[in-house]
């Protein structure tokens, strides 16, 4: 019987394998203060993409909900894409927060300056633009607008792990950048997330973020410690970072393979409404958009080939039901179908999946 092709899938080989068996035959798998192959991490990560600081957590979701608690929200407005995975959106709320959906602009996904411009009131007190599939927003007219309007932003990176934006990587785009590495992301782990801090006050956000990541605790000597806030149990474990190390030497090399691929996809799929191709992209999603949605999606699985559906918008989800009117995110949200890709795609695989493709558009 013909194998799925899967739409994500995380590549690794007998180095993680191994990473990850000594960490277990260490015995220490875990540590709230971040030591030993955490510690290993994050001064890896925050090398390979040229930031301040690092600190990691048990997920992006974690990040974002860290990265914002800091900013003290409580009653104010956030805006944030509403085309995105939910965690964007969450950590609003789980601080207390109001989100303001913004639209999106139809050829990159990613959060439309004017709309988010138009959307600023005086509650406004953040944005969180999403590298959407990891094609980097337009964080120079973004960065303009939150100077002149006093907002501060943070960025979703979960999509964007060794995208680069004015020759830099992202990572460095913010003062909190948030990355994820669940084991379908660029950067896999078991259980993963970061946050990059840059600028001045690197020092009081990272040490904030240490305490946050674990409970509260703070002042440490030995057993005797304090607790200075209400933290939570987010701190990373070291089978996930030994894994992380590892598959961080091959970032470049697997975001190269995911770079061929979309170059594949975007100069040979028929569809008019498909991703760009951008060097500076890291390729976590590969979308279309298709008019026959449905019966695209059943063609492909009746084929064998797994696709996504990234995302239903989040104003139309049952807990936030807003009544903000996001024309172009709406039409996506019903048209958007997301492919394959992942590093470990063969050629044959592509032939067949753009063939398929190309088959089934209307
Ligand atoms: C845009 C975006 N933000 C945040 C997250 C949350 O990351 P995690 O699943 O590691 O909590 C994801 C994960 O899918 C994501 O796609």
């Amino acid at each position: 019987m013909k194998k799925l092709i899967k739409l994500f899938t995380p590549k690794f080989d007998s180095k993680e394998i191994t990473a990850a068996t000594k960490a277990l035959k260490s015995s220490q798998w875990a540590s709230g203060a971040g030591t030993g192959k955490v510690l290993e991490f994050e001064k890896k990560f925050k090398k390979y993409v040229g930031s301040d600081e690092c600190v990691a957590v048990n997920s992006g979701t974690a990040a974002l909900h860290l990265a914002i608690n800091i900013l003290n929200i409580k009653d104010k407005e956030v805006l944030v894409p509403a085309l995105t995975f939910i965690s964007t959106v969450h950590s609003i709320v789980y601080n207390g927060g109001k989100p303001i959906f913004v639209d999106v602009i139809p050829e990159t996904m990613c959060i439309d300056p004017s709309d988010m411009e138009a959307k600023i009131s005086s509650k406004t007190k953040a944005v969180i633009p999403v590298h959407f599939g990891g094609l980097p927003c337009d964080m120079n007219r973004i960065r303009n607008i939150c100077r002149k309007n006093n907002l501060y932003f943070i960025t979703d990176a979960a999509h964007a792990c060794g995208a680069q934006y004015s020759n830099k990587k992202i990572g460095t785009e913010a003062e909190m950048v948030c990355f994820s590495y669940h084991p379908v992301k660029n950067l896999a782990m078991p259980k993963g997330g970061a946050i990059t801090i840059n600028g001045k006050n690197k020092r009081k956000i990272k040490n904030k973020l240490n305490s946050l990541r674990w409970c509260g605790i703070d002042n440490r000597k030995n057993s005797f410690y304090d607790i200075t806030s209400l933290g939570y149990n987010y701190y990373m474990d070291e089978i996930s970072a030994a894994i992380g190390i590892e598959q961080l030497k091959k970032i470049n090399m697997h975001n190269n393979i995911r770079k061929k691929i979309a170059k594949r996809y975007n100069s040979e799929i028929d569809a008019i409404e498909k991703m760009p191709f951008n060097n500076n992209c890291s390729y976590h999603l590969y979308w279309l958009r298709v008019k026959n949605r449905n019966q695209f999606i059943k063609n492909m699985f009746l084929n064998k080939i797994e696709v996504g559906t990234h995302y239903k918008v989040a104003h139309m989800m049952s807990y936030y039901k807003s009544k903000a009117k996001l024309p172009i995110s709406e039409k996506i949200s019903n048209e958007i179908v997301t492919l394959p890709l992942h590093p470990s795609l063969t050629n044959d695989n592509l032939d067949f999946i753009i063939k398929t493709v190309n088959s089934f558009l209307e």
